[in-house]
């Protein structure tokens, strides 16, 4: 299997912070910027996180405000909704307008392998629903576990060449429940600054001291270990899933032996995907049995819902007394599990979909390369389009729209400032014409922006 080789420099590494305002001027008159942008673009999310006022509302008014400003330049191509399946042309709902786009070729989908939609996932699905009902009606721990669920998570420990594996309702929970299971205060944590909000927001919950590594740096993993005495946890990525770069795991595990600390990867973007047998980043390095706890969700490649946490039978044992956000939650719907069993399956029995997915980034990043489209440094299914222009990306995201392209626009805070990028995802599904569709239309929308020549 071929994958494009790109591997660049590691991105500038200003860890981004909370920025603060709590009075939000809605008249820019004095706002020197292209005519068609209100100041208001200026803003973004940051700007409402913290406010003055003894109410707990105070920030919902300056918000509204802001919103009815933004929303219809541009800030409203979030949440569109698709009338479809999440195929490679989807039918998706322009709230502006009203109308339905319809065809669009979609690069914003996490379906990576098309198993979403696969005829053997929707009868096992119906099939499930025939049996089960619709949910779990109850916590794991309680009555929420189903004989589906004790067999996918055997067949996952299977696939993953592990003990034990423990599923969570979605990969937002795996994390949260992972970390703060097994982190406290006192401890420390250390991440890559590129980590996933669930990643960081277990670091939170765990009150464990949190430290941010500079990305793909193992040598700043290495100061920023230094000196610790007690228990630690290293935490990476598989995928990274703004940039679609991958770690440097022979680098990262030597840090990591050396300072005796536990690493832990969350291949939520790359299992499946990546490997000679699918299992992901960690088995493509050659470090599969190096990692002490392994991530991943069931919502990217194999289409369906949840979370999971693979690794040996006595870390899943503690980890099931302590996950709170697992012990907590109504387990996953049997439904789902049954479609996530069939879709395991799948991806099991026809490698063929990795090399189809393969072939399919490197001709997209071909054709990329040849519009002069700059796409840092990913050597993934995953690829930003770099557009640095977070004034106008969303005037570029309405024309891709409108175009027949559905494509998601990024910007501060989700990546640093000038950094903003259209979030490309690329399916083993999608065929060579709707790639070369796609990519046109990216490149002749793009060329109006000057983004590339
Ligand atoms: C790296 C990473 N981890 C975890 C998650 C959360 O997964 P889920 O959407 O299944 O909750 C995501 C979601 O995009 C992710 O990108």
């Amino acid at each position: 299997m071929s994958k494009p080789e790109k591997h660049g420099s590691a991105v500038s590494a200003d860890v981004e912070t909370k920025t603060s305002t709590s009075r939000i001027p809605m008249d820019h008159s004095d706002v020197v910027g292209p005519p068609t942008i209100p100041g208001a673009m200026e803003y973004d999310y940051t700007n409402f996180y913290f406010g003055a006022g003894d109410d707990a509302f105070a920030l919902l008014q300056p918000f509204d405000d802001w919103w009815s400003e933004v929303k219809p330049a541009g800030y409203y191509l979030y949440e569109l909704p698709l009338h479809t399946q999440p195929g490679t042309r989807v039918d998706v709902e322009d709230t502006k307008t009203g109308e339905i786009r319809r065809g669009l070729v979609n690069f914003a989908s996490y379906n990576y392998l098309g198993l979403s939609y696969r005829p053997e996932v929707k009868q096992a699905i119906k099939d499930a629903v025939d049996i089960y009902g619709g949910g779990s009606s109850g916590s794991p721990i309680l009555s929420g576990t189903t004989a589906l669920h004790r067999q996918l998570a055997e067949e996952l420990a299977a696939f993953k060449g592990t003990e034990a594996s423990m599923i969570f309702p979605t990969g937002y929970s795996a994390n949260v429940g992972t970390i703060a299971g097994l982190m406290r205060s006192g401890d420390l944590i250390v991440a890559d600054q590129y980590a996933h909000a669930s990643i960081v927001d277990g670091m939170i919950l765990s009150k464990a001291k949190s430290r941010f590594f500079r990305h793909n740096r193992g040598d700043d993993l290495d100061r920023k270990l230094t000196g610790f005495d007690g228990k630690k946890l290293v935490i990476v990525e598989g995928v990274y899933s703004m940039d679609g770069d991958v770690p440097p795991l022979a680098e990262i595990v030597k840090v990591c032996r050396k300072h005796g600390a536990r690493l832990m990867i969350d291949e939520a973007h790359s299992t499946f995907v990546f490997g000679e047998t699918g299992r992901g980043v960690a088995e493509d390095q050659g470090f599969d049995k190096d990692i002490d706890i392994h991530l991943g969700t069931f919502s990217k490649s194999l289409g369906g819902q949840g979370g999971f946490i693979a690794g040996s039978e006595q870390l899943i044992n503690y980890l099931r007394g302590f996950s709170r956000s697992r012990f907590f939650s109504c387990a996953l719907s049997p439904v789902v599990v049954a479609g996530l069993r069939q879709a395991l399956e799948l991806a099991r029995q026809e490698p063929e979909l990795r090399t189809k997915l393969w072939k399919n980034v490197a001709y997209m990043q071909k054709l990329l390369s040849e519009a002069g489209i700059p796409t840092g440094d990913s050597t993934s299914q995953v690829i930003p389009i770099m557009v640095r222009d977070d004034a106008r990306i969303f005037m570029m995201g309405e024309e891709l729209l409108r175009e027949g392209v559905f494509i998601n626009p990024v910007k501060y805070p989700a990546v640093g400032k000038h950094k903003s990028r259209f979030r490309m995802s690329i399916s083993a599904a999608h065929s060579k014409e709707e790639l070369e569709e796609g990519a046109a239309i990216i490149r002749k929308v793009l060329q109006r922006y000057g983004v590339c020549p």
